[in-house]
């Protein structure tokens, strides 16, 4: 059974909207585990729109289960990630203009640059994660690269079940990309638009891993706590 990676991203979306000091993802971290969270990512994007570099020197100081820190090729980030040495780091492509993470790293194109950030990583002894498109040349080349785990973009699977289709065509794409990966004696991960809809398929792929879910999860969050919540103001007010 895959292990789940909850992505606290976006309780710090919430807190960044106002620049505030709350929600806490390392609250939500604490109590992520509680619900049986298995690792904690976390995307420390060179704009800090979400995380910032306080969520990530605490999370590591303070959550019991692995963190896993999301970061681009870029040489900034990527020393904050050695310095704080999170259990593992992983490689994902970023653009300012992006709402989220569209597409996979491309290794192929960005082969040199890739190179230098896993060998950085290793030497550093973080465990390696590529976030990768389910294509073969792609995956040849991240595993050539000397990756530990590659995790699965799971996106286009995801916006084919979002248009109402059951993403048979996209699912296969990901059976056959897991397979090239565990071949090779890697680590599988997947994730991106994991929704409580659209799981299981994704889960009961053949040695999966691990599934990294975030948007939906923290969605779920504001919806299943809202009616507490104002129950509890209503009650001061009173
Ligand atoms: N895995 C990676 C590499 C990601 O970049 C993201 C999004 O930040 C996720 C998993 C989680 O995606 P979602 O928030 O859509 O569940």
């Amino acid at each position: 059974m895959p292990k789940l990676g909850v992505n606290i991203d976006h309780v710090a979306t919430v807190r960044q909207a106002r620049r505030a000091n709350e929600p806490d993802p390392v609250w939500a971290a604490t109590l992520a585990e509680l619900g049986g969270a298995d690792g904690i990512v976390i995307h420390l994007r060179e704009d800090r729109r979400h995380i910032q570099d306080r969520d990530l020197r605490l999370l590591i100081e303070t959550a019991a289960v692995p963190i896993n820190l999301e970061l681009a090729c870029v040489d900034e980030v990527l020393a904050i990630a050695v310095n704080a040495s999170p259990r593992e780091a992983m490689l994902v492509p970023e653009r300012r203009e992006e709402v989220t993470t569209e597409g996979g790293l491309d290794v192929v194109g960005g082969r040199e640059k890739v190179a230098r950030a896993v060998d950085q990583l290793k030497e550093a002894g973080i465990g390696v994660s590529l976030f990768l498109d389910p294509d073969p040349t792609q995956i040849e080349t991240g595993i050539a690269l000397g990756a530990d785990i590659i995790e699965l973009h799971t996106g286009a699977y995801a916006n084919a079940t979002l248009a109402g289709g059951n993403g048979d065509v996209e699912l296969e794409a990901l059976k056959t990309a897991s397979r090239q990966i565990r071949q090779a004696g890697l680590a599988l991960h997947a994730g991106h638009g994991l929704t409580y809809r659209n799981v299981k398929p994704v889960a009961a792929i053949d040695e999966m891993q691990m599934l990294n879910i975030g948007h939906t999860i923290v969605a779920r969050a504001i919806m299943v706590g809202l009616e507490q919540a104002v129950r509890d103001m209503k009650r001061l007010i009173e």
